[in-house]
């Protein structure tokens, strides 16, 4: 197949990632396969020959340790092969979120996300048959542990080609898991489709947002009565919310619009309408849970401390909350 005319549900088809019948079925999701422009990005036919290269086999997902691992489902891969398909999957990179193993690969992503995982997870409802949405979802790290709890369907949204092409190269080896998908696209373009949700994981998002208020009042009408969000945002150590300027960073990240205190998130839910508002964890983002790795040449949080408590901004070093509430 020529990548320059691939089209990315054709690619879909033909690598036989989610059955016919799956993708007539769910029209929502496939439709924005269509239209999303990740086609347009100057890397898109690169990561489409990088994709169709993989050679996948059957396996079986497994969790060790926080690690999402696709273990060969037969007899062990070739160490020759083994080499192929790690540079297969490195150029996908940077993989920010993790760690997988694939075969015997194993992605040392910069983020040990397994670590938020713990933190989110004694708070998660009960998923068995549920509708999932990971608002942001990367390279779908979270919705591979979702499936732990047997849920109906989970749909990640994301903007960023390289995390979609992770997801889809991951997806190679998951060809039997029919309920999770990856929308190549902002949720906001979401907002009309009929779906509704029972849990909606938002990670990581609140403090990218120019328009909060606005983004959580879409976020509560695309949720079912007697459902779940999970936001985990970065917040001010102290009631004061901190706001910055365009061009401004904060731990060396840019498109960071505010730190808002707890009461502020509290006050910015409540007042979308949600319900038992609670903050359930607060952590310190330390250099053992962010580093850069093989896998993640740039620099990372280590680049962006003084040291504990301060940024190079001379700001409050990240402190990051669990929030959870409720859609009666
Ligand atoms: C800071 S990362 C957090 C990733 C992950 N949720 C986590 O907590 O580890 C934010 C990710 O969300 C994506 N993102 C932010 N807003 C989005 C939106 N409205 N629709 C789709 N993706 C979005 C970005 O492209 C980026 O990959």
């Amino acid at each position: 197949m020529d990548s320059s005319q691939v089209r990315l549900i054709n690619l879909i088809e033909k690598l036989s990632l989610y059955p016919q019948i799956v993708i007539r079925d769910n029209p929502e999701i496939f439709d924005t396969y269509k239209t999303s422009n990740i086609h347009n990005h100057g890397r898109y036919n690169f990561f489409v020959s990088n994709l169709l290269q993989i050679n996948d086999c059957l396996t079986k997902i497994n969790t060790n340790s926080g690690t999402v691992s696709f273990d060969k489902v037969g007899e062990n891969q070739l160490v020759r092969e083994n080499n192929k398909l790690k540079n297969e999957l490195l150029s996908f990179n940077p993989w920010r979120k993790g760690p997988f193993k694939v075969l015997d690969i194993f992605i040392d992503s910069e983020w040990q996300s397994n670590m938020k995982w713990d933190r989110i997870k004694p708070h998660l409802p009960n998923l068995q048959d549920k509708n999932i949405c990971d608002i942001g979802c990367s390279n779908g790290y979270y919705m591979f542990r979702c499936l732990e709890e047997k849920p109906k369907i989970i749909i990640g949204f994301e903007k960023v080609i390289n995390y979609v092409f992770q997801f889809l190269a991951l997806k190679k080896f998951a060809k039997n898991e029919n309920n999770i998908f990856i929308v190549p696209d902002n949720f906001l373009k979401f907002s009309n489709n009929k779906t509704n949700f029972d849990l909606i994981l938002m990670l990581g998002i609140l403090y990218h947002l120019k328009h909060p208020n606005d983004f959580m009042n879409i976020v509560y009408n695309k949720m079912l009565s007697k459902s779940t969000l999970i936001l985990e945002t970065i917040i001010s150590h102290t009631d004061q919310s901190l706001f910055f300027n365009k061009n401004e960073r904060y731990a060396g990240m840019k498109n960071v619009h505010h730190i808002l205190s707890e009461k502020n998130v509290i006050k910015i839910l409540k007042d979308s309408g949600f319900k038992n508002i609670r903050c359930v964890d607060k952590a310190f983002t330390k250099t053992n849970e962010q580093r850069s790795t093989e896998w993640m040449g740039f620099e990372s949080l280590e680049n962006f401390l003084v040291d504990d408590n301060t940024t190079i901004e001379g700001l409050p070093a990240p402190l990051r909350a669990v929030f959870i509430a409720e859609k009666k």
